[in-house]
Parts: structure tokens; C-alpha cells; sequence
């Protein structure tokens, strides 16, 4: 799925008032200098591009500067087999660097393409100056002529989308705890860049296909291109041209242009949605009234009794029925209107516990499916009549039953 401006409102950049956030910010030099960048272009100094990327990036940052040609052997001259993904930036190869003996991801920017010289820039930039488990590395870069080249750490998983959303027949779907973790390393991200990074930044493009997943499924957050220096002093927003990916773009922000740390809270909330649903937020493959996700799930969240209903049948219900619940109450919390959207790092903290809980279920399940055989072996030995346990599937399904009751009533106080 490729960014647009997911609004009416086209306004561009507004100089003034990046002006000022330079001027406001003496402190914080190297992200100043980064909008000072951004300004200049925007001033069609084109010709500043090339130099002041390779000053920064060469004075504060380990990315490397690539030559076109070294990029060209890594992939094989950019060859189709080498070709791992393709979005609104351009192409993205697989590719291998001799020199450092290193697999990378390697992302040309598409000449033609609606996407260029200002994401290319605010990328480099972030991701050269801002550090973090959860956000991609960025390696290195090329700008040599018209071409603009990125170069990544390569994530063997690739995108979150890859396995969420665009599942390929026989590969095994993701299970409850490696989303809720892939969930809490992704509100970790993003709260690394509210509330450690200064000036802090509103990311503005999350979605699945931008987390990208590590061998281990560690998600680090990916394409930075659309991202915004939040606001500084006692302001609590920014104006700013709409833009980002439909159905994950905050309402306010869609209709305002005011953006803020909460429209990537909202975001989170669709993304978070669309991992414990396993639905995409658009999908026009859907009836009319299933299309568009939130307004799918509206009435569901209004009725804990059918809560199940809103978890992926590719879990086939092997989550902890308390953990579902948690997690849709927290998803209902991000997609609130923006004033009682909690902060990001309460959300990370509150999927933390549940990426937890996840673990120990499976080492109790474990556990006692040990037991459980165990038993059935002592069983078997002692009586060979009814020692295979036939009735127990109607037992655990029944408890199961039971156990959701419980939990329902308990949790009715809680949610929404
Ligand atoms: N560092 C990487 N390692 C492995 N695969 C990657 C890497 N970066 C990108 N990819 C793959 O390439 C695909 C395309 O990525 P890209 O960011 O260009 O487009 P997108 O996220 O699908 O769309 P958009 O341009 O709107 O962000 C990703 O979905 C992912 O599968
Ligand atoms: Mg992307």
C-alpha cells in the first residue's frame, strides 16, 4: 500500500513555521540543521542536496556513503531475482556488500515515482541521527547523479504485512505471543521517538508493510520519509500538509492538518487492530460492511460477548481469552478521539504485560500438556479399556466455555 495524502489538504510545507522550530531549537543543532535541509530544498536549492547530506552524514552519523557502483554489484545490477518488495519509494533488492561481508536491503528511488528528494533526505537524516532496537539501520545511502539509493540492515522477515495480512499458502501464521510482542517493539519505537528523541518526532506513516521483522520477529519501525519534527516548547501540535496511508491517519489530523504525537497513537490503535483481527484496515475483497475495519469492529467492541469474534480464525482461539480482551481494550483506547488517547508509552507498558502473559501461558500449556500425557501414559498402563482419555477434547471445551464466562465477568467493568 503506498502513502498519499490522505486528505483534501495539500498545502505543502509551511517555511514559517519551520523557520521557527529551527530558531526555538538552539539546543538540538544536528535535528536543526536536518529541517534547515528540508527548508533549503523546499527553496529549490537542489544543488545543496547532495553536499549538505553528505556533510551531515559524514560528520554525525555511521551510514556510509555508497557509490552507485558498489550498489550495483551488491544486487547484480539490480537484478529482478534480487527484487524483495516494491513500494511508493521505488524498488527494494537484496543485496550483499563483499567488503563487510553483510546481507542488505537496498532501496532505489523510483525517478518517476510520486515519492523523492524530501523523503529521501528526512530518511537519511532520521535514521542516521536517531538510534534504536526498534527502528530499521540504516547503513548507508547513494546520491550520485539523479540517483537515491538506501541501504539497509536486511530483515529476513520482511514486513509485518508479509505475514499478517498477505499470507502465502503454508506458511504458518503468526501466533498470539509474537504479535503481542512484534506490538509492544513497535509501541516501543514509537515511543522512543515521542518521548526520548529531541525534538521529538511524529512518525506519521505506520502501518504493517513499514514494520519490518527481524529473524527473531523483532519489529523495527521502517521508511521514514513522511516523518515531522513534533512540536517544541509549550505547543501541542503542528500544522502540516495531510499525508500518510488511509485508514491509518488520525480523524482530527485528516481533517485539520493538526498533527500530533496522539495521530500516531491512533495509527497504532488501527495497526494493533489489524494484528489481533488479521484483517486489513481497507479491504475492498470484504462485503460493503466489512471493508473498512474500524467501522467493522465498532459494534463488536460495544459487546463483550462477542468479542471472540473480533480475534484472527488463524489463531484458531489459541490465545489467553484475558489477553484478547486486554488487548481490544487497549486497541478501543488508541482509537479514541484524541484527547483521551493514552500516551505511548502506557500502551507499550500495558502490551508488555500481555507479550508476557503470552510466554507463561505457553510454558503452563507446556507444562502441563506434559502432565497431561503423563497421566495418560500411567493411565493407559493402568487400565487398557478407557486409558486413551476419549472424552477429554468435550471437557477442555467446555471448561474453555466456563472460563470465557468468568473472564467476561469480570472484565464487563473494565472495557470501553
Ligand atoms: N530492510 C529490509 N529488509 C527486508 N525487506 C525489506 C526491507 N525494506 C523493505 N523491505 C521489503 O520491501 C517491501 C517494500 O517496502 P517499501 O518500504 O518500499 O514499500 P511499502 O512499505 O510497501 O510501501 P510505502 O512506499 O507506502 O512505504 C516491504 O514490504 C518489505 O517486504
Ligand atoms: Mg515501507
Amino acid at each position: 500500500m503506498n502513502c498519499f495524502a490522505c486528505g483534501p489538504s495539500h498545502r505543502g510545507i509551511n517555511r514559517k513555521s519551520l523557520k521557527k522550530i529551527i530558531d526555538e531549537s538552539p539546543d538540538t543543532k544536528t535535528l536543526a540543521s536536518f529541517a534547515n535541509i528540508r527548508y533549503r530544498k523546499f527553496n529549490r536549492k537542489r544543488k545543496h542536496l547532495v553536499h549538505d547530506t553528505a556533510k551531515l552524514g559524514k560528520g554525525k552519523t555511521s551510514a556510509k556513503i555508497f557509490s552507485y557502483r558498489e550498489l550495483r554489484t551488491a544486487t547484480q545490477n539490480f537484478h529482478p531475482e534480487n527484487l524483495i518488495g516494491e513500494g511508493g519509494f521505488g524498488r527494494v533488492y537484496k543485496g550483499y556488500l563483499k567488503n563487510t561481508n553483510q546481507v542488505v536491503a537496498v532501496k532505489q528511488l523510483d525517478r518517476n515515482g510520486f515519492q523523492g528528494n524530501k523523503e529521501f533526505l528526512v530518511e537519511v537524516l532520521i535514521l542516521s541521527l536517531l538510534r534504536h532496537p526498534n527502528l530499521v539501520n540504516l547503513v548507508g545511502y547513494c546520491v550520485e547523479g539523479d540517483q537515491r539509493i538506501l541501504v539497509y540492515e536486511y530483515m529476513p522477515n520482511g514486513s509485518l504485512e508479509d505475514h499478517l495480512l498477505e499470507q502465502e499458502e503454508g506458511r504458518k501464521s503468526l501466533d498470539w505471543s509474537t504479535r503481542m510482542k512484534i506490538a509492544e517493539g513497535t509501541a516501543k519505537g514509537l515511543q522512543y521517538l515521542h518521548e526520548v528523541a529531541n525534538p521529538r518526532v511524529i512518525y506519521r506513516d505506520l502501518k504493517a508493510s513499514n514494520i519490518l521483522l527481524d529473524e527473531h520477529f523483532n519489529p523495527k519501525l521502517s521508511d521514514f520519509g513522511l516523518a515531522k519534527l513534533g512540536p517544541t516548547g509549550d505547543k501541542t501540535h503542528i500544522s502540516t500538509s495531510v499525508m500518510g496511508t488511509f485508514g491509518y491517519c488520525a480523524p482530527e489530523y485528516a481533517q485539520t492538518g493538526k498533527l500530533t504525537t496522539k495521530s500516531d497513537v491512533y495509527s497504532f490503535g488501527v495497526l494493533f487492530l489489524e494484528i489481533i483481527t488479521g484483517r486489513r484496515v481497507i479491504d475492498t475483497s470484504r462485503p460493503s460492511e466489512e471493508q473498512n475495519l474500524i467501522i467493522w469492529a465498532q459494534p463488536l467492541f460495544q459487546d463483550i460477548s462477542r468479542f471472540a469474534l473480533l480475534a484472527d480464525p488463524l489463531l484458531e482461539r489459541n490465545y489467553p481469552i484475558n489477553g484478547l480482551y486486554q488487548a481490544l481494550a487497549i486497541a478501543a483506547m488508541c482509537l479514541q478521539e484524541e484527547a483521551s488517547r493514552p500516551l505511548i508509552s502506557h500502551v507499550a507498558t500495558a502490551i508488555g504485560f500481555l507479550a508476557m502473559q503470552g510466554d507463561e501461558d505457553e510454558e503452563n500449556s507446556t507444562e502441563e500438556e506434559d502432565e497431561e500425557k503423563e497421566e495418560g501414559e500411567e493411565e493407559e498402563d493402568d487400565d487398557d479399556e478407557g486409558g486413551k482419555g476419549g472424552g477429554s477434547n468435550g471437557d477442555k471445551e467446555s471448561d474453555r466455555v466456563d472460563e470465557e464466562k468468568k473472564i467476561i465477568g469480570n472484565e464487563k467493568a473494565n472495557c470501553i
